[in-house]
């Protein structure tokens, strides 16, 4: 590999340059821009970023300055739901999310107590997200502990940024699946202090949903989070309307499906909830009380005919959110292919998603739903040199189309709704180059 993958060496990048200081739905000069950019990096840390003309007197002797001529530099992708496992049953067909779980995720699943299996997918699941551009994630294992220090190994070796946990449930599931209150908590508490904050590592607390857990596990979840602040919590909630049905008769004193979490103190800062579609305004009203986030995944969600999220109704309601995959319902590792998609859920309920707004969700948007802003999701000084470089001539209708864009907004619609990973040319992960494409 070339030396831009030292990560200790001063290295520059030259590209145009785009990044987030807020959020352009609420905020004037929420994004920045440099046509002709550098950034800068110093020890896998953003040392600045600014204007080439600006910056290339002030470079130390000797920096190596990588071009990228009439290429898009931008904060690595942060994809706040996947779950890695289900790598091998993407795109198999069920009507609905409860049959698809039965009928595909369960039984791969299965699979992740032996740890070299878990190993091979890790190794593949994380290459790809990588060829995608995807430099953080936030991801379910399975309900084995192995499953999780496969995924961890892996990311670790790689010195990747990544959050993840094991799947704790049990009931209403295959009994190969299934832990208990006890010896959920147990394993759980274990992975935390073997992996969380171990270099990049996070730990994510992961009671699936809450059809899959007893009351005494959704209570234990909860006195797990209380314990650890700065773990994450993720879990689903609100996706399909039968799913809805069944959580209402299990839970029949819960106000609404996010209020059995809430009586269970999982709705917090850190916590992330999957989809999000059947909320209704006390339930939004709450997501933005606790900062609570969404995780919006449009490829899922139109691919199992869960529903259309109302991004409309979430702003309104000043509720955090960000994209995500969802992959193995999902049907795309790619956060461009998201936004595709999500652009599209918004038309269907009326509302218009601006490329802009789509890109900060999947970058800085993304990083403050996980309380990481400041670490990740943009180049302030001092934060991790995680970014990818968007080649706007990757493919013959994506150069056609860009190059009669008039407007960054152009640009950007055309990268989100025509690209996918072919458009990454190089991933870079803490200043390394993890990916190039050919
Ligand atoms: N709800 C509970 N488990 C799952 C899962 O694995 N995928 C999706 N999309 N929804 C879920
Ligand atoms: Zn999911």
């Amino acid at each position: 590999m070339t030396s831009d993958t030292a990560p200790s060496i001063c290295q520059a990048y030259r590209a145009s340059i785009l990044y987030f200081k807020a959020d352009p739905a609420f905020e004037q000069d929420a994004s920045v821009w440099h046509e002709d950019g550098l950034l800068v990096v110093e020890h896998g840390r953003v040392k600045a970023v600014g204007d080439y003309a600006q910056l290339r007197p002030a470079l130390p002797e000797g920096t190596a300055i990588r071009e990228f001529h009439g290429k898009l530099l931008v904060p690595g992708f942060i994809d706040t739901h996947i779950h890695y496992p289900q790598t091998d049953v993407i795109a198999s067909p069920a009507r609905g999310l409860l049959p698809w779980l039965e009928t595909y995720t369960f039984p791969a699943e299965h699979r992740f107590d032996d740890e070299a299996h878990a190993r091979e997918v890790a190794r593949f699941f994380l290459d790809e997200l990588l060829r995608c551009g995807t430099t953080t994630a936030m991801v379910y294992c399975t309900v084995h502990p192995a499953s999780v220090d496969a995924f961890f190994t892996e990311s670790a070796q790689r010195g990747l940024r990544m959050a993840a946990g094991k799947v704790m449930m049990d009931r209403h599931c295959p009994s190969f699946l299934s832990d208990d209150a006890q010896s959920g908590l147990r394993a759980s508490e274990e992975l935390i202090g073997r992996w969380h904050n171990r270099e990049r590592q996070m730990y994510a607390i992961t009671p699936r949903f809450a059809a899959t857990s007893s009351d005494m596990q959704l209570a234990a979840a909860g006195e797990l989070a209380r314990a650890h602040p700065d773990v994450f919590v993720q879990t689903h909630v609100a996706e399909n309307t039968e799913e809805v049905a069944w959580v209402k008769s299990l839970f029949p004193e819960a106000r609404s499906y996010l209020d059995v979490y809430d009586r269970y103190g999982l709705l917090r800062p850190r916590a992330m909830f999957a989809h999000c579609i059947w909320l209704d305004e006390h339930d939004r009203a709450r997501m933005r009380e606790t900062q609570a986030a969404a995780a919006i995944c449009p490829t899922s969600n139109l691919f199992l005919g869960s529903g259309l999220f109302d991004f409309a109704l979430a702003d309104a309601a000043r509720m955090p959110f960000s994209l995500a995959t969802d992959v193995g319902g999902g049907t795309s590792f790619s956060m461009l292919q998201t936004m595709n998609e999500a652009y599209k859920v918004a038309r269907m309920r009326g509302t218009h998603l601006p490329a802009l707004r789509m890109f900060y969700l999947a970058t800085l948007g993304s990083a403050r739903c996980m309380q990481l802003d400041g670490t990740i999701g943009s180049f302030t000084a001092g934060a991790e040199a995680d970014f990818i470089v968007l080649d706007p001539v990757a493919t013959p209708l994506l150069a056609r189309r860009t190059a009669r864009a008039e407007s960054l907004e152009e640009l950007l619609f055309a990268f989100a709704l025509l690209g996918d990973d072919r458009a990454v040319l190089a991933t870079y992960s803490g200043g390394k180059c993890m990916h190039a494409r050919e």
